[in-house]
């Protein structure tokens, strides 16, 4: 016999009873309540795309794309993010000249060939915002605000956020030029060296203590802001007082792709150990002309769901759980059976959660298996309560049982409906 195929390496599947989709929609509950917009670009573009898009210097690009040749010799690559995709659909689709800012969100999975370890998968779920056509401060803070309110909506308290300024094209070249002198003192590897050719600020971010070491007098951006990005990176923090965000300067962040302009941050959590980013964004004032597009000003985040779900379980917090049934139908008997058919289907149209116990198991069996449904009550249907008219309604919680008549099962079970 065949060996048994399991999920690629970095990859998982998502099992009944797991809180992932609950988790994936509350995180992007604050962003539909304000008036972000749901998106869907494709979950391959063209290669080119994230090559401009999130930067020939980042690791992603470099190392971690899962890129194939289609059979028309096209190069299309799996979506290692969401920003260059929905930036790019936003842009096709002409939404630049409607009403500004274009507020949009997104769930999906994104692909990297990372090492896989806790918290980190090939195949892994985002959820993100972007808006587009503004560079207002005030849009900045609602869009780190509404990450913070995401967080805090599941019940966790140990999300940090830190921010900080990432200047912009007026006073970046200049900062450039002096983080590059400085570390043309310093003692690296070609590889190194090769990556601070194409953008220093990424040294900055190497792990390595013996980098690190190095790095203690580094010049930082956030002391190099031209006036225009000081008083924009002061009007966000003074916006994210106001709203009672709080946020800890974050000099010395880098993010992982290009695109950052101005206010960039990340949201970290304390009980993940190693991948301890559970969300992350900024603005990318320059990436629609990278893309070929208009100059258009855009800020977004984008948050782990598998992290936020590492993140609840560390702070021992109950994850929002999968609807659950309300009823689960017992049928005794071929006349109950054909009854109890179409009594779920009223039930459900009627929007009641109900199912049925398939399979005429008997009574023992069924009784089990509406245990295990989840169910908050079972109705037990044989077929002389059919005929006299009303059906046994057991409350599964407490083992209660109540007869209900059949005319009144469905307001009953409506009335007993979350
Ligand atoms: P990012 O920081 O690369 O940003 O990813 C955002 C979040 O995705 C991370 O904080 C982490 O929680 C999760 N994540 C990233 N890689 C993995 C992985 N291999 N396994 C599990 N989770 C992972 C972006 O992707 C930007 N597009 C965010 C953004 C939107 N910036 C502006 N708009």
């Amino acid at each position: 016999m065949a060996a048994p195929l399991r999920a690629p390496k970095g990859t998982y599947d998502v099992l009944p009873g797991s809180p992932f989709l609950a988790v994936r929609e509350a995180l992007l509950g604050p962003a539909a309540l304000a008036g972000y917009d749901y998106v869907e670009a494709p979950v391959f573009e063209d290669t080119e795309l994230f090559a401009r898009g999130v930067g020939a210097s980042t690791d992603i690009v470099t190392k971690e794309m899962f890129t194939f040749t289609d059979r028309g010799d096209r190069s299309l690559t799996l979506r290692p993010e969401g920003t260059a995709g929905v930036l790019r659909a936003a842009l096709q689709a002409g939404l630049q000249h409607g009403q500004l800012p274009v507020k949009l969100r997104y769930a999906g999975p994104m692909f990297r060939a990372e090492r896989p370890q806790a918290g980190r998968f090939r195949q892994f779920q985002q959820v993100g915002v972007e808006a587009l056509g503004s560079d207002d401060p005030a849009l900045d803070a609602e869009v780190v605000a509404l990450a913070a309110s995401a967080y805090a909506g599941l019940g966790l308290t140990g999300v940090r956020a830190l921010v900080t300024s990432l200047g912009d094209a007026a006073c970046r070249p200049a900062y450039r030029e002096a983080l590059t002198a400085f570390l043309d003192g310093l003692d690296l590897d070609a590889e190194t060296r090769r990556r601070a050719a194409i953008n220093p600020l990424r040294v900055l971010d190497d792990g390595r203590p013996e980098v690190q070491a190095q790095l203690e007098g580094a010049p930082l951006m956030a002391d190099a802001l031209c006036d225009a990005c000081r008083a924009h990176h002061e009007a966000v923090l003074g916006h994210l007082a106001a709203l009672g965000v709080a946020v800890e300067p974050a000099p010395r962040l880098v993010r992982g792709l290009d695109y950052y302009t101005r206010t960039t941050f990340e949201f970290v959590h304390g009980g993940l150990g190693a991948q301890s980013a559970v969300g992350g964004g900024g603005r990318y004032d320059g990436l629609s002309q990278e893309l070929g597009g208009p100059p258009l000003p855009g800020i977004g985040w984008a948050l782990g769901v598998e992290r936020t779900l590492l993140a609840l379980e560390a702070e021992g917090v109950a994850a929002p759980g999968a609807p659950r049934l309300t009823a689960f139908v017992v049928p005794l008997g071929a006349a109950a059976k054909a009854r109890a058919v179409t009594l779920v289907a009223e039930l459900r149209a009627a929007g009641v959660a109900a199912d049925l116990a398939y399979g005429d198991r008997g009574l023992k069996g069924a009784m089990k298996a509406a245990d295990r449904s989840g169910a908050a009550y079972a109705v037990v249907l044989g077929d002389r309560d059919l005929e006299a008219g009303a059906a046994p309604v057991k409350d599964l919680r407490t083992g209660e049982q109540t007869p209900v008549a059949l005319d009144a099962l469905l307001t009953h079970l409506q009335e007993q409906s979350p």
